[in-house]
């Protein structure tokens, strides 16, 4: 028997994803977000199935090259454009498009005036501060661009760092500021991710920028994603590969930190750390065995992590268990490890196949 965990994705649910982006943002195109293996989901697998998307974007630039040798043919950006001065007419080549966010880059790319073509996308920081040019420094990044043969087509954005609170007064200062800077030019634009396409449709603009809501997952606390009509995409499952009776007072697992109240059994999973399942998950977090909603006891080991079976009376050695997905939200488990869904699913090992499915 191979080892039972993985990953099914459903490229039905991304589907249904991207459609809700297209209902949120009519008027805007779409640029699918798929950097870090599509936080996790396989970046073919995904990529394929947001096929409709009107640009993907991502930073690995062999992951570029890759969808372009699969047929891709719509625009590819890369979101933190190069990194050394040798990759621009490889990027040139694959009609990549690079964010430039910084001084050195346009130096780099003065030097290859006469001999490639490109477009470029200008990032602008409007308080994130993190990449991109300042407003200050806005117009003297366009009319360096403007004055390089070697570029075809500009077009700008700015990345939002409070979206996610819809309340906080930080989006409507970025949006201001970002149309502020770039009014005296008429270039595409675009501003939005998950947070701002779902919270804040002023910001939605020319291009939006989907990531993590693609793959059906809320970026807000207060929401979750069946509320606002996304489907999980990512379903973690193994099987159960051993059955303990133990009696009151035994202790579970590494530091023996859960001890059965009374006689009771306990299912032993194939999943752990060195799956990507978070180790700081409590017990008390949810999980499905058998069809039936239980928890989590003990520590989460490497390989293992072991669950409570009381009242769960049809489990087996081999009974199906979900770690998270359709009926367990990877939102619960990301908040009661203490963090978030986007590190659970980029946090996913290469141990874990990723297999297609389509439950449309
Ligand atoms: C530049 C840029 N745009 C868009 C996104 C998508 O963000 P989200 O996954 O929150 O939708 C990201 C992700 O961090 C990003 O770095």
């Amino acid at each position: 028997m191979t080892r039972p965990v993985h990953a099914s994705i459903d490229s039905a649910a991304l589907q249904h994803n991207l459609t809700r982006v297209r209902q949120l943002a009519p008027e805007a195109r779409v640029m699918a977000i798929v950097k870090a293996d599509a936080y996790g989901h396989d970046l073919l697998i995904s990529s394929r199935a947001l096929a409709l998307a009107d640009a993907i974007g991502l930073l690995e630039l062999g992951d570029a090259i890759k969808l372009r040798d699969e047929g891709f043919t719509q625009p590819i950006c890369l979101l933190e454009g190069f990194f050394e001065a040798d990759e621009i007419p490889l990027i040139a080549s694959y009609q990549l498009e690079p964010v430039i966010h910084s001084n050195w880059q346009l130096d780099m790319l003065e030097s290859y005036q006469d001999e490639l073509e490109l477009s470029v996308w200008l990032k602008v920081d409007t308080g994130m501060n993190r990449l991109g040019f300042s407003p200050s420094e806005f117009k003297q990044g366009i009319a360096r661009l403007s004055s390089m043969q070697c570029i075809k087509k500009v077009a700008i954005m700015s990345h939002l760092a409070n979206a996610d609170t819809p309340e906080n007064p930080g989006t409507v200062k970025q949006l201001r500021d970002f149309i502020d800077t770039t009014e005296s030019v008429s270039l595409p634009r675009s501003l939005a991710n998950s947070a701002a396409i779902l919270g804040h449709p002023d910001c939605q603009m020319d291009w939006v920028r989907p990531g993590i809501m693609l793959y059906g997952s809320s970026p807000f606390e207060e929401s979750s994603a069946d509320e606002l009509n996304l489907k999980p995409v990512m379903t973690l499952q193994s099987r159960i590969i051993s059955i303990k009776q133990c009696s009151k007072g035994d202790a579970i697992g590494y530091g023996g930190t859960w001890v059965c109240p009374e006689d009771m059994s306990v299912a032993v999973i194939a999943c752990g750390y060195g799956d990507g399942y978070p180790r700081h998950a409590p017990a008390g977090t949810p999980i499905m065995v058998a069809g039936q909603k239980t928890q989590l006891i003990g520590r989460v080991s490497m390989d293992m992590i072991t669950a409570d079976l009381r009242g769960i009376d049809n489990a087996a050695v081999g009974s199906a268990v979900e770690l998270w997905g359709v009926d367990i939200s990877v939102d619960t488990v990301a908040k009661m490890s203490g963090t978030i869904s986007y590190e659970l699913l980029c946090g996913i090992t290469a141990r874990v196949e990723r297999q297609e499915v389509n439950n449309g």
